[in-house]
This record gives structure tokens, C-alpha cells and sequence, in this order.
């Protein structure tokens, strides 16, 4: 199973990575990689054509400086926007990366209306809420990447813990995308057995802090930028449920209705995921220590939404 064509919108390290997994993983007939940045992405996307005769896949992939390229695109991958260096929080970001992708966002809306979207810029759950509100697309439609990276990280943690397969390791990160990221630990476990079995709490707490720091870990020793090879398998993995309606349950940024008591902003929530993008919100018990911290968390987007708001 796959779509006809995907498009890529950012050129660069995250970019690049996914378009190469979408055709390797032949998700779609056409991958495009889209930039504005001239040469770039034609480059690339040749360079990952020419892998195609060894990785043995049939995903046309091309990189496009020309939205017209996209045209009746099934699903965008948003990555355009600035990475954050050293010292910088996501939110940092928010001024030049809200401009680009309203710009984006007025660009998909033109060439492919009927499309799915799933934001990768940062800071996420208010880039998510840009493309919304600039596409007027329905909240199925667009779709935050960041629970399933915040959650990827927090597993890998596990089983470098536990000496123990990835494979076996189920965990949950709610919240929005910053250091107020909810990982939860009564929803850790490896192969059915809960975490709190395994490892001492201590260990515990210090993945768990781990995690919420997981970025900025990375731009600590990349220095020029942020990760990408985990943050494009997270995006990809969005995209694979979609297009093969798989209906996985992911933890996603979702525009919320109501679910968990909250009301018009992206918020990473576990989502069931399959044809036509958001099928559903699930909403899982929290204890009382947890809601308080997604409450803080969804306080933290909401200072975000303000100071975009403010940009006018
Ligand atoms: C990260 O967490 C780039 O926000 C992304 O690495």
C-alpha cells in the first residue's frame, strides 16, 4: 500500500532523512523534497535517486524548488524552519519559524487543499496551530510529530537501562514538546511487564529527566543544530500509519476538543492514527501528579500561543 505522492517541505538534516526513508520504505510513487533554497534539494534528491538501484526501491525520489512540484500532494512532512543552537529553548525560535510556515501552510493549501499535514518545526505545538489556522484544514489533518520522538528517546533510555531488546519496550510521553514534556511512567513497560517492576525509581526519575532534556542533549554536542536521524524515523512512522491505515496508537500533537479537559491548542496526546490522518483522541487515566504536569505543560504552549498572537 501506498500514496501517490508525498512532499517533504525543508531541505535540510531532517528533511533530507525522511524523504530517503519514504523511499526506502516506498511509501509513496513520488517523494518530493522541497526547498526554497536553490540547487539544495535538487542535489539531494538526485544523490538519494542514485541510492535507489543498491537499496532496491521504486519511490521516484526528486528534490523541487517549486511548490507547483507538490501539487496534489497526499501528505506534506513540514520541516522548514530554523534548527535552535546551544542555549536556545524551542520557543526561542518562534518568530522567523511562524512566518515561514504560515508561508508554507498558504503554499499547501494552494496545491494540494484535500492534503494531510504533519509539522515537524519547532516549536511544534504552535507551528501545528499556524498550519491549522492558515490551511483551515480540519484537525484531522494536521498533525504534530513529537510524542513519538519524546517517546522513541525515552525507550531507547530503557533498554540501554535494561540491557534489554527495544523491541519489547512500550512507553508514553504526553505534553507539549519542551521541557514541560509529560513522560509517563505508570505507562512504561517491556512486554507487558510495567517498568516500576524493573528498574528502581530513582532510575526511573533520571530517564525520565533524561528525556525531557532528549533535544537539547543532542544540540549540546552538535552545537550548528538539532537531531535528526530520530525526530525524521518519528515523522516517517506518522506517516507509514496514515498511508497503510494502520491505526497505530501514537503519541501525536493534536489540535484537543475537549479531550482531557482542554480546549483549543495542539497538546502531544496518545492519537489513533490511519486513513484520512487523526481518526481519534484516546484519552488514558492520569493520577492526580500527572494531570497537574500536563496542565503545566498545556500552560507553556499556551504562553507560546500568546507571544505568537502578539506577533500580530
Ligand atoms: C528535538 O527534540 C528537533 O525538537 C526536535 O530534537
Amino acid at each position: 500500500m501506498s500514496v501517490k505522492k508525498i512532499t517533504v517541505v525543508g531541505g535540510g538534516h531532517v528533511g533530507a532523512t525522511c524523504s530517503q526513508l519514504l523511499a526506502m520504505k516506498e511509501l509513496a510513487r513520488e517523494v518530493v523534497l522541497l526547498d526554497i533554497l536553490e540547487g539544495v534539494p535538487i542535489g539531494k534528491g538526485l544523490d538519494q535517486w542514485e541510492s535507489a538501484p543498491i537499496e532496491r526501491f521504486d519511490s521516484l525520489v526528486y528534490g523541487a524548488n517549486d511548490y507547483d512540484k507538490a501539487k496534489g500532494s497526499d501528505i506534506f512532512i513540514v520541516t522548514a524552519g530554523v534548527p535552535r543552537k546551544p542555549g536556545m529553548s524551542r520557543d526561542d525560535l518562534l518568530k522567523v519559524n511562524a512566518g515561514i510556515v504560515e508561508s508554507v501552510s498558504k503554499e499547501i493549501k494552494r496545491v494540494a487543499p484535500k492534503s494531510i499535514v504533519i509539522i515537524v518545526s519547532n516549536p511544534l505545538d504552535v507551528m501545528a496551530q499556524v498550519a491549522l489556522e492558515t490551511t483551515g484544514f480540519p484537525r484531522e489533518r494536521v498533525i504534530g510529530m513529537a510524542g513519538v520522538l519524546d517517546s522513541a528517546r525515552y525507550r531507547s533510555f530503557i533498554a540501554l537501562e535494561l540491557n534489554m531488546s527495544v523491541e519489547d519496550i512500550q512507553a508514553l510521553v504526553l505534553g507539549g514538546h519542551g521541557d514541560t514534556m509529560v513522560p509517563l511512567a505508570s505507562y512504561a513497560s517491556v512486554s507487558g511487564i510495567p517498568l516500576t517492576q524493573l528498574v528502581p525509581q530513582d532510575r526511573i526519575d533520571a530517564m525520565l529527566e533524561r528525556t525531557r532534556k532528549g533535544g537539547g542533549e543532542i544540540v549540546g554536542y552538535l552545537k550548528t543544530g538539532s537531531a535528526y536521524y530520530a525526530p525524521a524515523a518519528a515523522a516517517v512512522q506518522m506517516t507509514e500509519a496514515i498511508v497503510k491505515d494502520k491505526r497505530r496508537i501514537l503519541p501525536c500533537a493534536a489540535w484537543l476538543q475537549g479531550e482531557y479537559g482542554m480546549k483549543d491548542l495542539f497538546l502531544g496526546v496518545p492519537c489513533l492514527l490511519g486513513e484520512g490522518g487523526l481518526k481519534k483522541v484516546i484519552e488514558v487515566e492520569l493520577s492526580a501528579a500527572e494531570k497537574a504536569a500536563l496542565a503545566k505543560s498545556a500552560e507553556a504552549v499556551r504562553s507560546v500561543i500568546a507571544a505568537w498572537k502578539a506577533l500580530g
